[in-house]
């Protein structure tokens, strides 16, 4: 069968992550993703966990601690402040859930022009065969000119730095989330 789009995007991100490495989650949320990359970094490794707001802190606090991981810095930050919370200069990988948080306020949703100035940090920071992962969410309001933006700018990195993958099913109804990764490729 095939992957669905956040099995295949935690799939993707196993196969490059190293133990060790520093990981960014992008968009808290519930912590899902959060606790995927603190479980496949280790106990060596380190993740960094953004969210604005107050109650995806908490809830991913909650899921790290019932879950025994230690390994997280939870920041109450926009995405593209990245700069003042980690230290480390290489990145193994990041991903991003785009969108607005289920059950919670809708209106509270990522934007393009942070979206993207966290992704040119992350793509900066990335090791040679990391990756960024963007799940791509986009039938509320908004969603539609943030996957435009997305599309334009990923579509236009030099192949001759970065692979770029869109994995999408192209028969669902309703603007079925899609997935964007990018992998850094070595310098030649
Ligand atoms: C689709 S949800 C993430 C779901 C999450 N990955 C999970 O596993 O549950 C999107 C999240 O992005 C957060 N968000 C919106 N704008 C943001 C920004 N500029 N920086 C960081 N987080 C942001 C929202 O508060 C929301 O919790």
């Amino acid at each position: 069968m095939l992957l669905n789009i956040l099995t295949y995007a935690h799939t993707l991100l196993k196969e490059s992550l190293e133990e060790g490495d520093v990981a960014i989650d992008a968009t808290c949320g519930n912590g899902n993703d959060t606790l995927f990359l603190s479980r496949t970094v280790g106990t060596a490794g380190k993740v960094y966990g953004f969210d604005i707001q107050a109650q995806a802190i908490q809830k991913t606090k909650e899921k790290l601690l019932e879950n025994d991981c230690h390994n997280v810095s939870l920041i109450l930050d926009s995405h593209e402040k990245i700069h003042s919370y980690m230290e480390e200069t290489i990145l193994g990988g990041a991903i991003f859930n785009l969108g607005y948080l289920p059950q919670s306020d809708k209106s509270i949703i990522t934007k393009p022009h942070s979206t993207l100035a966290a992704i040119r940090i992350i793509l900066e920071k990335l090791k040679t065969n990391g990756r960024l992962i963007l799940v791509i969410y986009y039938g509320h309001p908004g969603g539609e000119a943030e996957k435009e933006a997305i599309l334009s700018y990923t579509s236009e990195l030099d192949q001759k730095e970065y692979q770029v993958l869109r994995y999408q099913f192209i028969n669902q109804q309703n603007q079925a989330p899609f997935l964007i990764a990018i992998e850094k490729k070595k310098r030649s």
